[in-house]
């Protein structure tokens, strides 16, 4: 679709639970958006690319309550790490915000406030297990007990994993808490729905989501099974009770809007605090008729996304989403992955490999299209397709005629596009322009570089048909040389804008080699480079060692990015190392004072086959004597003049050489026999005898 006007889009994917780092899964359906979004742009038209963290809810208060820390903390911490993952893939979002953020709370309520003057919320007074010690109601989540059917102990509450059963709750033997061991008991109270039920909401949701024009085809269907059941909708339930993370509801004292409630309305708060922040009119843009919003989304998450929604935006009377794109998971060599742990790929550790996050990028794209499919990440195969594909038949055409133009033309073009050849693949390549850019906008990736490569390929042919490397070895062929690697440039540089949307980066690095130095627009196509500037190696072919060590088991000393908080692939039995010592509150760990120190002086201790008699400067004024059994390790020294850290409020203790004001810290392995080291801390250069370790 090309219209005169640039189109004004908002766009958003599924806001990640604040509860765990991103996963592979999250980064697939980022780089899924991010394309779109790019190529939106590059077509000139204004998008709006929000994402925030989805902060409520009864798992992250649990799971902050258990690092010892306010949920607000915990969502806070979780936020720090996002933007590594973000930056380190080139995911381009606009704006990343919470659902917990000052905007939410209002747009919320204010919403639920004209459902309620739609005469949309209803309320109902129901039973649930309550947790007697906890003093709260219980998520089935919480709830384990044994299989009604076939009496398999420590089931969830909704279907059996040893006999398949399906069941409530409540028909669980001997059910119990898993947050507090204790027995659960059935307690009432008043909860708030939504009228899904209400033959208007039914109606507005047939023609929403049915409109031909709408969802991708398997997703109509599913809402039409969920429309055309023989119970039809059911109200929803929007409250929880207090305790909750959450934001409460308008005279509802102790009652909160159940986490998705509030979390799609997180959508239009990430973009209300983006629009106030950069002066723009958010109200005006959501009464926009002309504006369009679009939602990226994973297959699990359909229902709220295409019933819920819709309807909620409709009846405050806010504008509909246009539609909703709907992705199916990432797989591993076929392997499905979990929800909560990702799948064997962690991302950080792709990046922290120094794996290229464009071999991703262009990966994934080759493997989407716009259907609901799950996608694989076959290691061999990743390999193979950027190796052969993306540096083989594209990078290397680069490569094959940046030098000739540099040192014997002077970086200059040749003028005109010259040859039978040159002249049909530019042909070529106004033909496919339109289909490369319908296929962009369905979301057809994987069709646009298969279009993509296949102009590729014709250049290739070209490239070996007249063989510049021969033609180099006769200066009187000069001119031919110039322009054949003056129309492999300029093919190279088309390929590039069709490119762009996915491989943002290197895009970049091209516009330099062309001296333009700006992103690339897909009207930059009507335009023909003229000269080249010095030639940058562009991409390097992905080493296939590096995949084996994507996939190994990470080091077990890793440091950890967010204290308190579960590691991204940490696995439940950790193994070889010692067993953790018990959980502590950070208040516990700050009992504690580290501070570096400088090892003045060094000696050996007499009558003592272990000891080290250390004399440190932990910038008191004053040096302190330290024993440390570290003499099967180092030489005195050795360690003179170094820093190490201590344990500086340690009560001093009386030894049969001296006393001892401190310990200074130091790692060894748990079982000698595996390691028998002994290796004292070294601070990285900068730190100073006297600060803090916190
Ligand atoms: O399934 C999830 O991970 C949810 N946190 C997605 C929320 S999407 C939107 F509604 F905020
Ligand atoms: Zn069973």
């Amino acid at each position: 679709m090309r219209t005169a006007h640039p189109r004004k889009l908002f766009v958003t994917t599924a806001l990640p639970y604040a509860n765990g780092a991103f996963h592979i899964g999250h980064i697939m359906e980022y780089i899924q958006a991010d394309i779109w979004v790019r190529f939106q742009r590059m077509q000139g038209n204004e998008v709006h690319f929000v994402g925030a963290d989805d902060a409520h809810g009864a798992p992250i208060m649990i799971a902050a309550e258990k690092a010892g820390v306010t949920p607000q903390e915990f969502v806070a911490n979780i936020a720090a790490g996002r933007k590594q993952y973000l930056d380190g893939f080139h995911i381009a979002f606009d704006n990343w915000h919470s659902t917990d953020g000052p905007e939410n709370h209002e747009l919320s309520r204010d919403i639920y406030r004209r459902l309620r003057d739609a005469g949309l919320i209803t309320t109902k007074t129901i039973e649930q297990f309550y947790d007697p010690v906890k003093n709260m109601f219980l998520p089935d989540r919480y709830i384990k007990g044994e299989c009604p059917k076939c009496g398999t102990k420590d089931q969830y509450g909704d279907a059996c994993e040893n006999c398949s059963a399906v069941y409530a709750p409540t028909d669980l033997k001997n059910p119990y808490s898993t947050l507090t061991g204790a027995t659960p008991v059935m307690k009432s109270s008043e909860h708030f729905f939504f009228k899904l039920s209400d033959p208007k909401c039914t109606e507005f949701l047939r023609a929403w989501a049915l409109d031909p024009h709408r969802l991708q085809p398997e997703v109509a269907n599913k809402a039409r099974e969920w429309l055309d059941g023989e119970e039809g909708l059911g109200d929803w339930d929007i409250s929880r009770d207090a305790p909750y993370f959450g934001i409460e509801i308008p005279d509802a004292p102790g009652k909160y809007f159940y986490v998705w409630l509030d979390a799609p309305i997180g959508y239009l708060a990430s973009l209300k605090n983006y629009f106030d922040k950069t002066g723009r009119d958010f109200s005006a843009f959501l009464a926009d008729p002309s504006s369009e919003q679009y939602h990226f989304i994973g297959k699990d998450i359909t229902y709220f996304h295409t019933l819920f929604w819709p309807a909620v935006l409709q009846f405050s009377g806010l504008k509909t989403p246009n539609n909703v794109f709907v992705h199916g998971f990432i797989t591993v060599s076929g392997e499905k992955m979990s929800k909560s742990r990702g799948t064997g790929i962690s991302p950080l550790r792709y990046l922290d490999i120094g794996m290229n996050p464009e071999w991703l990028r262009y990966y994934i794209a080759a493997k989407l299209n716009a259907k609901v499919e799950d996608v694989d990440f076959n290691p061999d195969d990743f390999v193979l397709r950027v190796n052969s594909d993306l540096i083989g038949k594209y990078v290397n055409i680069a490569s094959r005629a940046a030098g000739f133009i540099t040192k014997r033309f002077g970086g200059q073009l040749s003028d005109a596009v010259s040859g039978d050849a040159a002249m049909s693949w530019k042909l070529r390549f106004a033909e496919q322009e339109a289909a490369i850019r319908d296929a962009y906008e369905a979301r057809e990736y994987g069709k646009a570089i298969r279009q993509i490569m296949a102009l590729a390929d014709e250049v290739n042919q070209y490239v070996d048909t007249k063989k510049p490397w021969e033609l180099a070895k006769n200066p009187a062929n000069d001119q031919e040389l110039q322009d054949v690697c003056s129309n492999l440039l300029r093919s190279f540089y088309c390929l590039t804008i069709f490119l762009a949307p996915i491989l943002p980066a290197l895009a970049r690095k091209v516009s330099t080699l062309f001296r333009m130095e700006r992103d690339l627009t897909w009207a930059d196509l009507q335009s023909s480079p003229t000269a080249i500037g010095t030639f940058e190696h562009l991409m390097q072919r992905v080493d296939p060692k590096m995949l084996d060590a994507l996939f190994e088991a990470p080091a077990a000393a890793v440091t950890h990015p967010h204290p308190g908080l579960p590691l991204e692939g940490e696995g439940e039995d950790g193994g070889a190392i010692e067993a953790l010592a018990p959980e502590i509150k950070i208040d516990d760990f700050t009992k504690i004072d580290l501070r570096i120190a400088k090892i003045v002086h060094c000696e050996h201790v007499e009558g003592s086959d272990k000891l080290l008699r250390l004399t440190l400067d932990v910038g008191e004024g004053r040096t302190r004597n330290v024993f440390s059994g570290i003499k099967s390790a180092y030489q005195p020294e050795e360690l003179v003049g170094k820093l190490t850290v201590l344990v500086a409020n340690l009560a001093p203790r009386k030894m049969k050489f001296g006393v001892s004001e401190g310990m200074v810290l130091a790692a060894s392995a748990a079982d000698e026999k595996t390691n028998p080291g002994i290796y004292i801390l070294n601070p990285w250069p900068g730190a100073e005898p006297g600060m803090r370790i916190r």
